[in-house]
C-alpha cells in the first residue's frame, strides 16, 4: 500500500476557551489539583468554584491561592455543594475508586486522575455506577485531547499509515525513592505501571485497541510495587506495541505507531504537548510542531474543555477515550502487575 500527502490534517478543537463553562469542584487539592487550576484559568473559561480536602486548613490555602472563596474540610460536603456541576478527582491511585464514587452518588459529574482504578473491576464498578446515575464520567487520560493526537488521530481514520503493525512508547522518569510517598507506596497503590505506565498501554489502546496478550517483565521496588517495567502486547490483528516504563531513569518519552504504508513519530513528550512526524510512502516527511503555547501541564484545559463540551451536549461518556477503553487499559496493567510480582497492600500479589 502507498500513500501521499503534502500537508498534515489541521488539528481540531484548538481552544480550550471555545468550551462552555461549568462549575467545577476540586477534591484533594495536591500537586496535580493546583497544575489543574492554573491551566484552566490560564487557558480555558471553566470556573473552579469549591475545593475539598480532608482538613479545612488545606482546602482554605488552596482556595486563597487560587483566588476563590469556598473550601470545605471534607470531600463529603464539596461533593453536596449544589453550584459543582462536575469534580475533579485528585487523589493518589488507591482512593479513585471511592472518591469517584461519592461523587457519582451526590449526582454530580466527574474526571479521574489517571489511573481510573486502580484496577479494571474497579473501573468497571465505577462505570456502572455513572451509568445508573447518567452522569457523565472520563479519566483523566489528558493525552487524548492534544492537538497532536488529533493528528494522529486523522491520519490512522484516513488510512495513511496503512495497517498498524507496530507501536511504542516509552515514559520514565527519575524518581527519588520514598517507601511512604504515593510512587512507592503498595497502600497508595503506587509503582510505574499505574502512576505512568497507564500512558504507554494508553498510547497502545489508542492505535491497536485492547491486546490479546500481553508479556511483562519487570523490577520491584522494596516496597513490592513496580518500578520498571517492559512490556509487548499483541492485538488480535497482528499488531504488537513495545512498551516501556520506569520509575528508576528518565527515557525519552517518545511515541510511534507504523503500518504497512507510513508512521508518525511524536516528538517528546507523547503524552504531553509537542510535536509530530508523518513518514509517508516516498520519502515524504511532514512535521507539526505545537504552535499553541499551552506547554506541559497546561496541556490539561484541552481535557477540560472537552469535557465542558460533552457535558453540555447531554453526553455521558467521552468518544474519544471511553470508559470501556479505560477498563481494558487496567485490564492489561492488571495482567502486567501480575506477572511482575506485584506486591498488594495487602502484602500478596496483586
Ligand atoms: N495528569 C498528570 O500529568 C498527572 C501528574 C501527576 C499526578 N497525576 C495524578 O494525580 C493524582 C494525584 O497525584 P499528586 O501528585 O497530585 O498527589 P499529591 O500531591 O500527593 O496529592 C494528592 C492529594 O490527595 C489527598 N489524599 C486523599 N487521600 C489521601 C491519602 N490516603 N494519602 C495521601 N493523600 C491523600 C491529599 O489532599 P488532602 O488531604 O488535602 O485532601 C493529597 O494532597 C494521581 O492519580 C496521579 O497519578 C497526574
Amino acid at each position: 500500500m502507498t500513500n501521499s500527502i503534502e500537508t498534515l490534517p489541521t488539528p481540531r478543537h484548538t481552544d480550550p476557551a471555545d468550551a462552555p463553562p461549568l462549575r467545577w469542584g476540586i477534591l484533594a487539592p495536591g500537586v496535580i489539583a493546583n497544575d489543574f487550576v492554573d491551566a484552566l484559568r490560564a487557558h480555558t473559561r471553566q470556573q473552579v468554584v469549591a475545593v475539598g480536602s480532608r482538613t479545612l486548613e488545606r482546602a482554605a490555602a488552596f482556595a486563597a491561592r487560587h483566588g476563590f472563596e469556598r473550601a470545605y474540610g471534607s470531600y463529603e460536603e464539596l461533593v453536596a455543594d449544589p453550584d459543582v456541576d462536575v469534580v475533579y478527582v485528585a487523589s493518589p491511585h488507591s482512593e479513585h475508586a471511592a472518591h469517584a464514587h461519592l461523587v457519582i452518588a451526590a449526582g454530580k459529574h466527574v474526571l479521574i486522575e489517571k489511573p481510573m482504578a486502580v484496577t479494571a473491576a474497579e473501573a468497571r464498578g465505577i462505570a456502572e455506577a455513572a451509568r445508573a446515575a447518567g452522569v457523565f464520567a472520563m479519566e483523566a487520560m489528558w493525552t487524548r485531547y492534544l492537538p497532536q493526537t488529533d493528528i494522529a488521530r486523522q491520519l490512522l481514520a484516513d488510512g495513511m499509515l496503512g495497517e498498524v503493525k507496530v507501536v511504542t512508547a516509552d515514559f520514565g522518569g527519575a524518581a527519588a525513592y520514598d517507601p511512604a510517598g504515593r510512587l512507592w507506596a503498595p497502600a497508595l497503590a503506587g509503582g510505574a505501571l499505574l502512576d505512568i505506565g497507564v500512558y504507554v498501554v494508553s498510547w497502545a489502546s489508542f492505535a491497536l485497541g485492547a491486546p490479546e496478550s500481553v508479556i511483562a517483565t519487570g523490577e520491584l521496588a522494596p516496597t513490592g510495587v513496580d518500578a520498571q517495567v517492559a512490556l509487548v502486547l499483541t492485538s488480535p490483528g497482528g499488531g504488537q506495541a513495545l512498551l516501556s516504563t520506569s520509575l528508576l531513569s528518565g527515557t525519552p518519552s517518545l511515541g510511534s505507531i507504523s503500518g504497512t504504508a507510513g508512521r508518525i513519530e511524536t516528538d517528546s513528550p507523547f503524552w504531553g504537548p509537542s510535536g509530530i512526524r508523518f513518514h509517508g510512502s516516498g520519502g515524504t516527511v511532514l512535521h507539526w510542531a505545537d504552535p499553541f503555547g499551552r506547554p506541559y501541564r497546561q496541556g490539561m484545559s484541552y481535557e477540560a474543555a472537552a469535557l465542558a463540551r460533552y457535558v453540555t451536549d447531554g453526553l455521558t461518556d467521552s468518544p474519544l477515550h471511553p470508559l470501556d477503553e479505560a477498563i481494558t487499559t487496567l485490564q492489561t496493567i492488571d495482567e502486567a502487575r501480575r506477572q511482575v510480582g506485584y506486591r498488594s497492600a495487602a502484602g500478596g500479589a496483586q
